[in-house]
Order: structure tokens, then C-alpha cells, then sequence
């Protein structure tokens, strides 16, 4: 439930903007039956018990949006409640970056992890970037910092580097260029180098250098849901059906990676099934990703195991909807820092791939 802000807990946002009154949340019958094509879709994936508690939020996020003139940013990993009912634009992080440079609102309220409003933020300086909750973070952006970086950088002179979106604006700030783990293998080649720095996650960078002739020097970091899936228990699981098809995400660990039939981002997961359309699939990724494509397939059965991001689950409906009441929590970033971030977003999105 919101909680009445003291104006000394206010953000500079509901200073200019102002904070708007709490709306009503009850769940009467009229309100049922208005929100009844809302539930239609996601009924398959969200139990009618539980939409009592979500529709009055729903419901309000979507009035509030409209009046504060915001956009809602959600990353693939959101529950199905703010995936399908409440986010204006859905995707993985390189989608959620170019969208993010092109929004047209004043307010942008990211639905994802802490770095992914730090790209919004670097990428629309001018406008207003609230994240729900401001420990919604990554064990990847927590494994390195800026100070490794510049000691990175000490060890292999003249040796470019490359980030994974998935860090901070710290970070950012003192590498050539960012990359997803959509395009990572294009941009680590854009460099035209024979040897690259690539961090931090560990996982990612042996994907990448599997597939390319430059030399990659890894960092040590690993995200703690990628990292907890095992090759036994997907063999485990084409034992027990062998049709099943497996696909993963390449922050899983080597091991895993060999059991897949198909490797790619989370936008690259979606679009495989989408295209495919495999009788029964594995996603070796965020649970809640497989609930929010069995929306759109109805023909393909998802079997788990999958892990949950802690972080990712941090946004809820609730969150969102203080957001938009008191515009908080509000992103900001050193001037000088978001300078030198943002010309390492802007370089890999101005390579167009
Ligand atoms: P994607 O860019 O593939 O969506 O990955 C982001 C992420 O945090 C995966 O764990
Ligand atoms: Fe970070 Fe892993 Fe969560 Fe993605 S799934 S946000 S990489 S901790």
C-alpha cells in the first residue's frame, strides 16, 4: 500500500509535478466487470483468485500513466500482472534502451532492475526516470566497479573494453562501449582489435568468445539466477521427454549452454518459441518470462525448472502505482559520470545492430 510522503521525503519530481491523491482500490462489481477484458488475456497464467488484488491497481496505473503523461518501460522478466496489463512497451535490455532514447512522455517509469533505469536515465537526461524500487539491483552491475576497471585497464594497455549493459553508470563511464547479450558478439567485433576486455559477466564472455577470433579477457562476475541452472537437470529433463525443446539464456554457465538447442537474449528466447512453436519448451532463464510468452502461444506447453530473480521481483503493482502517485524513486546520476556513460550506450546503439 502507499504510505503518505512528509515533504521532506519528497523527490524533485513531486516537487515540479506534484503528487497526485492515492486512488480508490476496491474491488467492487463494477469495477469486476470493467476490468473483465483486461483479465481475459492473462487468465491463462494469472488464477481468478489472484485478480482481485490486481485489477484496482491496474485499473489506476493505467489512469495515472495517462495523466502524468508517463511511459512504462518492462523487461521481459516482469510478472504477467505488469508484463501484460500495465507496461507500454516490453522487451530485453538492448529493445528497452532504443525505446528508451525514442520515449515521448515526461516521465518514464522502468519496470526492470537498476542499471536498465540508469540507461533510461542516460538516454533521456531531460526527463523524469523513476524506478519502483530503488533496490531492485543485479549481481552482475554488483561485481565490478569502477576502480577495477581502471585497474583493467592498467593490466592491458591499450586494450579496448566492452560492458555488458548490465552495470553501473560508474562502470559504464570508464568503458569504450556497451553491448546486450543481444548484439554482444557484434560489438566485441566492431572494435576491429584482436583482443578485448570484456565484462563482467564471465558466462557471457566465453559465450562470446566461442563465436568470434578475438581474444576476449573475461572478468569474474556471474548472475546469480544463470548461474544456478545445471547441465544434469536438463538432462534430466530431455531424458524424461525427449522432445522437449531447451533454450537458454548466455548468462548460463558453458555446461549448460552445450544442453540447448538455441542460445540467445531474452528478446531472442520470445521470437525462437514464436517462430518455432515447439510442442514443449524449456526457457533456462527467468521463471516469469515462460508466463508471459504462454500468453501469446497457447499451443506450446512450458515445462521448468527456471529460477527467480530477486531483484526482478522487487516491482510489483503496489510499487508502480506509488511511483506515479509521488514520482519516486527518481533516478539521478553525476553530470560528469552520465557524460561519459552515455557515450558508451550511444556507441553501440548508433552501430544499428
Ligand atoms: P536481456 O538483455 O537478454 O533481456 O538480459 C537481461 C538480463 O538481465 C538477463 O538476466
Ligand atoms: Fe541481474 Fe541476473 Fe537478475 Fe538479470 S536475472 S537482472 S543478470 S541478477
Amino acid at each position: 500500500m502507499a504510505t503518505p510522503q512528509t515533504d521532506a521525503a519528497l523527490t524533485d519530481a513531486a516537487r515540479k509535478y506534484g503528487v497526485l491523491a492515492m486512488p480508490d482500490l476496491e474491488y467492487t462489481p463494477e469495477l469486476a466487470k470493467e476490468m473483465a477484458p483486461a483479465y481475459e488475456p492473462v487468465s491463462k497464467v494469472i488464477p481468478p483468485i489472484e485478480w482481485p488484488a490486481f485489477a484496482p491497481y491496474v485499473k489506476a496505473i493505467n489512469r495515472l500513466k495517462a495523466e502524468r503523461n508517463a511511459v512504462i518501460l518492462a523487461h521481459n522478466y516482469m510478472t504477467p500482472d505488469i508484463f501484460h496489463c500495465v507496461a507500454d512497451i516490453v522487451g530485453d535490455s538492448l529493445q528497452l534502451a532504443k525505446e528508451a532514447a525514442e520515449a515521448d512522455a515526461d516521465i518514464i517509469v522502468q519496470c526492470g532492475v537498476h542499471f536498465m533505469a540508469e540507461t533510461s536515465k542516460l538516454l533521456n537526461p531531460e526527463k523524469t526516470v523513476l524506478i519502483p524500487d530503488l533496490k531492485a539491483g543485479c549481481s552482475l552491475a554488483d561485481a565490478i566497479t569502477a576502480a577495477d576497471v581502471r585497474a583493467l585497464r592498467e593490466a592491458y594497455p591499450g586494450v579496448p573494453v566492452v560492458t555488458y549493459v548490465n552495470t553501473t553508470a560508474e562502470v559504464k563511464a570508464e568503458c569504450d562501449i556497451c553491448c546486450t547479450s543481444s548484439n554482444a558478439v557484434q560489438v566485441v567485433e566492431s572494435l576491429g582489435a584482436p583482443k578485448v576486455i570484456f565484462l563482467p559477466d564471465q558466462y557471457l564472455a566465453n559465450y562470446v568468445a566461442k563465436q568470434t577470433d578475438v581474444e576476449i579477457i573475461a572478468w569474474k562476475g556471474e548472475c546469480i539466477v544463470h548461474e544456478r541452472f545445471t547441465a544434469d537437470e536438463l538432462k534430466a529433463t530431455r531424458e524424461a521427454d525427449p522432445g522437449v525443446k531447451i533454450i537458454a539464456h548466455p548468462e548460463c554457465p558453458p555446461d549448460v549452454l552445450a544442453e540447448a538447442d538455441f542460445t540467445g537474449s531474452t528478446n531472442g528466447m520470445i521470437k525462437w518459441v514464436k517462430d518455432h512453436r515447439p510442442a514443449k519448451v524449456l526457457m533456462v532463464t527467468e521463471c516469469s518470462m515462460s508466463d508471459n510468452v504462454a500468453v501469446e502461444t497457447p499451443d506450446v506447453e512450458f515445462i521448468r525448472p527456471c529460477n527467480l530473480c530477486p531483484y526482478m521481483k522487487r516491482i510489483t503493482l503496489p510499487k508502480i502505482l506509488d511511483s506515479l502517485v509521488y514520482l519516486k524513486d527518481e533516478i539521478t546520476i553525476d553530470p560528469a559520470v552520465a557524460e561519459r556513460a552515455r557515450a558508451s550506450v550511444e556507441r553501440m546503439i548508433n552501430l544499428k545492430i
